[in-house]
């Protein structure tokens, strides 16, 4: 069990204004922010990141999306950091969400869901390493 996790705010919830209440849910729930930044995915970014995906029919969506808008990218530390936050998050589609998950309050649908969290150990540290620079980790 590793003590980081990797999120993003994702276009949909920066564009409607969501980041300080998302980032507030976060660390009410015990996650310290080790790095973030506002930033934008390019198409073949947003590609790399989402590769897992990429025979899924929705991956030319997610892509496009992904890359649509600035988002908010950041390393969360926690004990249980992955379990926990995707249990902060709720399920990817908002409407089988719990009632109070991320998820629940601020995403309009399964491609338009707010925010991601990492899936795994190994993702976190890989996806992590993808966004930020040691020197931008604290
Ligand atoms: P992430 O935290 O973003 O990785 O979401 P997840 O782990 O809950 O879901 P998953 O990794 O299976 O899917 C990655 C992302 O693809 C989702 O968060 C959605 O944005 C998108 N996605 C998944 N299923 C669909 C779908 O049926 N249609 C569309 N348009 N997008 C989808
Ligand atoms: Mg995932």
């Amino acid at each position: 069990m590793s003590n980081i996790t990797f999120t993003m705010i994702k276009p949909d919830a920066v564009k409607d204004g969501h980041i300080g209440a998302i980032l507030n849910q976060i660390t009410e729930a015990g996650f310290r922010i080790k790095a973030m930044k506002l930033t934008q995915l390019t198409v073949d970014d947003a590609k790399k990141f989402y590769e897992i995906h990429s025979a899924r029919p929705f991956y030319g969506e997610l892509v496009e999306f992904m890359s649509s808008g600035p988002i908010v990218a950041a390393i969360l530390e926690k004990d249980n950091a992955v379990a926990d936050f995707r249990k902060l998050i709720g399920a990817t589609n908002p409407a089988e969400a719990e009632e109070g998950t991320i998820r629940r309050k601020f995403a309009k649908s399964v491609g338009e869901n707010a925010v991601h969290g990492s899936d795994s150990d190994e993702n976190a540290n890989i996806e992590s390493n993808f966004h930020f620079a040691g020197r931008e980790v604290f």
